[in-house]
């Protein structure tokens, strides 16, 4: 698992490696390995774009159409630098292995998280968590309450996709089960909880999971 190991405010923070060795053998791993850092993504860090770009389009691969090529990948990445944005990737001696976005909504009270990616290479270490964990962090410091996402089953993963969710889709919500792996379940053990569906919101039977998470107190 991935721990916090310092933190820079603003700076982005330093977290372990991940590991999953027997306990005895973590200490000395710990100490050998490099750190894996998580940093706002620069805007003139072009080698760095080029690495988010390849990852979004492997790790969405097969899932969705959204990202058919490199190019709209690359594009997705430069939206992450408008204002009202937040752009974080997790490095390891400068090589991304991952990337998180968060979009300011509904006047900075609520931010959507949009979006996350893994290297499949690097899948189960801890990266996913950790970069969630960093933007649930920045956000809070915005003062917002409230960390939401839509997870799209564009492939039937889950037990929404596929079916007409009418007349009562929160009942199909509220029974939701995947066969396989979908990453709503990656949501569920980061903290979230499942808010609301869309149905057919990227075509029939292809709805949109709409997750969401307190992680400040701001206001109340
Ligand atoms: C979703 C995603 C970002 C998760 O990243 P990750 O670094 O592999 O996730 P983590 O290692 O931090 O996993 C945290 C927890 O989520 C759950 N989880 C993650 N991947 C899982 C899988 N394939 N099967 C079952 N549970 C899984 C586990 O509970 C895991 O904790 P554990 O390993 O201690 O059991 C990654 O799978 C990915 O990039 N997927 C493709 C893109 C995508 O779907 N993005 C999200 C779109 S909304």
């Amino acid at each position: 698992m991935l721990g916090h190991r310092d933190r820079v405010p603003g700076l982005g923070c330093v977290i372990e490696t991940p590991i999953r060795r027997s306990p005895d053998l973590r200490a000395t791993v710990a100490e050998r390995q490099p750190a894996v850092e998580i940093t706002s993504l620069d805007p003139a860090d072009e080698a760095a774009i080029a690495q988010v770009a390849r990852i979004v389009f492997d790790a969405f691969r097969g899932h969705t159409p959204a990202w058919p090529d490199l190019a709209s990948a690359e594009a997705e990445v430069r939206e992450s630098f408008a204002e009202g944005r937040l752009s974080r990737v997790a490095r390891e001696n400068g090589a991304v292995l991952g990337w998180i976005g968060g979009i300011r909504a509904y006047g900075g009270h609520a931010w959507e998280l949009h979006p996350l990616a893994v290297d499949p290479a690097r899948h189960r270490e801890g990266i996913g968590r950790a970069l969630v964990g960093d933007l649930e962090r920045l956000v809070a410091e915005r003062g917002a309450t409230t960390l939401y996402l839509g997870t799209d089953d564009e492939d039937e993963r889950t037990s929404l996709g596929g079916v007409d969710l009418y007349p009562d889709p929160l009942a199909h919500l509220a029974n939701i089960t995947s066969p396989g792996y979908h990453p709503y379940r990656f949501y569920l053990a980061c903290g979230f909880s499942l808010v609301g569906v869309i149905p057919d919101a990227n075509g029939p039977g292809r709805p949109d999971i709409l997750m969401a998470k307190r992680v400040g107190t701001a206001g109340r």
